[in-house]
């Protein structure tokens, strides 16, 4: 069993991650106020709103284009690349141990290593979240600061409508995975080691 503390998290993969992680925030608040709030007592302001959710999304695609480059170049973009022969039965060990095993006090099917630094289900949420989620909600963000590039009918629905219901729920989803992502991390040496790692670098062994 590994003891000692693994350096898991290079410094370019902790700036993206807390850039990411602030921007989600304020992209997911500003969001929900312009989507939900009655315009007369509105949680924020409207414009200033839709200032802050652009602002919020630029800088996000900025550090989205970081993240993909540095996954792109680096040994970090080997924890996401999925292979589909076992992808089920692993998913299913690992929803096993987080279902039943880890109250058991089995020890985890896929321990962490500098080799195999995500479980199965984190490593299959994370390159969901990373590789379709994020861009989708990235290039209907975009299309939809500059409407004119969008279709203005497809299959007699329109473009922009369109656009919108995807960018919205897309950022559902993103919303859901983060509430997840949060509880999940929580389960580590002790609840607060997972989040020191993404401070220091360095992951304590469960
Ligand atoms: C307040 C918000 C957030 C907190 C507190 C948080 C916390 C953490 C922690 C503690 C880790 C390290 C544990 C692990 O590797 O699983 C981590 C990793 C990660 N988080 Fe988050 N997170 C937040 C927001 C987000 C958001 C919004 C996304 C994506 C949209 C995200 C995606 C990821 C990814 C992909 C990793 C793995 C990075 C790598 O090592 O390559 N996180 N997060």
């Amino acid at each position: 069993m590994q003891t000692s503390k693994l350096y898991l998290y290079p410094v370019w993969v902790r700036l993206w991650h807390v850039t990411n992680a602030l921007m989600c925030l304020a992209l997911i608040l500003s969001g929900v106020s312009m989507q939900y709030s009655n315009p007369a007592y509105p949680f924020i302001p409207f414009n200033v709103a839709v200032s802050m959710h652009n602002i919020a999304g630029i800088i996000l695609s900025v550090s989205y284009l970081m993240f993909f480059i540095g996954n792109w170049s680096t040994s970090n973009g080997k924890h996401y690349r999925l292979k589909i022969k076992g992808l089920v039965i692993s998913l299913m060990n690992q929803a096993r141990y987080y279902a039943f095993g880890i109250f058991k006090g089995e020890s985890a099917p896929y321990p962490v290593s500098t080799e195999m630094k995500f479980n199965p289900l984190q490593k299959f949420t994370y390159a969901l979240t990373m590789y379709v989620f994020v861009p989708l909600v990235m290039i209907t963000g975009w299309a939809l600061l500059f409407p004119e590039m969008i279709i203005t009918n497809f299959l007699g629905f329109g473009g922009i409508q369109l656009t919108s219901l995807l960018h919205v729920t897309v950022g559902f989803l993103i919303s859901l995975f983060l509430i997840i992502h949060i509880y999940f991390c929580t389960i580590g040496h002790s609840p607060s080691s997972n989040f020191k790692s993404m401070i220091d670098g360095y992951h304590e062994p469960h």
